[in-house]
């Protein structure tokens, strides 16, 4: 596990975006999983900003490690945020972008995006492998959309499962850990105060650790690296 600093929410996002640029340079079919989330937001505009012209973007497809169940026109959707600040400013072919189908039937997406990933990935010991998965941290230190209260879904058989925002309801499609630990690098993008004690507490194995989702992201032979604003790193030893 690698942690790497950075002043703040801008600067993780160019960070990561130059970072996610070198791994990227020179792979064909480069599968990454992305995130919903405030910083990945940055990162979209970044990367349209400073890679759009220098990056081969008809080289990577483009999953999501999670959705919520609403129509990709709805403002909660991770879709619709991720065409908004990245897809609209480039050429990504329609081929390449794989997206969760907010507006279907939870239980069926779940099963139908499974057997994508099955599909469109290699896959080892049989489960999907991933290029690279990015993820956030909630503050309850829920990742992708497993959340504390529903952790036994990090384990389920299902490679896709139906989760339930625990103060909304809301329904959610999401990778599951076994997934998201087969990936070959697993980014953590984690800004401001309020993640910086579960982000102590995570990284460093801290007491009770093991019931925040995000502490089962241990790839099993994978990269694993946060990138982290000083806020978000400001607990740590
Ligand atoms: C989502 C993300 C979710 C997000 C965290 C952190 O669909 O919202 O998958 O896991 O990464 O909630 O979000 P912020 O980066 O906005 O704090």
């Amino acid at each position: 596990m690698e942690l790497k600093i950075f002043d703040n929410k801008q600067k993780v996002a160019e960070a990561f975006s130059a970072y996610f640029a070198n791994v990227v340079k020179g792979e064909a079919d480069f599968h990454v999983a992305l995130s919903g989330g405030s910083t990945p937001k940055i990162v979209f505009d970044v990367l349209a900003e400073n890679f759009r012209d220098t990056m081969d973007w008809n080289e990577i497809h483009f999953y999501w490690g999670d959705e919520r169940c609403v129509p990709p026109t709805d403002d909660e959707s991770n879709y619709k945020m991720t065409v908004e600040h990245l897809f609209s400013k480039l050429s990504v072919p329609k081929e390449n972008i794989h997206r969760i189908l907010g507006e279907n039937d939870p239980k069926s997406e779940a099963l139908r995006y499974a057997n994508l990933l099955e599909i469109n990935l290699d896959r080892v010991e049989g489960i999907p492998q991933f290029d690279m998965v990015i993820l956030g941290m909630g503050d309850d230190g829920h990742t992708a959309s497993i959340f504390p209260h529903e952790i036994e879904l990090w384990n389920a058989e299902d490679h896709c499962v139906v989760a339930t925002h625990p103060d909304s309801g809301q329904k959610r499609v999401s990778i599951n850990g076994k997934v998201i630990n087969k990936a070959k690098t697993v980014v953590f993008l984690v800004t401001g105060q309020g993640k910086a004690e579960k982000v102590k507490t995570i990284t460093e194995k801290a007491e009770g650790f093991k019931q925040y989702p995000a502490s089962l992201v241990q790839p099993e032979s994978g990269d694993l690296v946060w990138f982290l604003d000083r806020d978000a790193a400001s607990s740590l030893s």
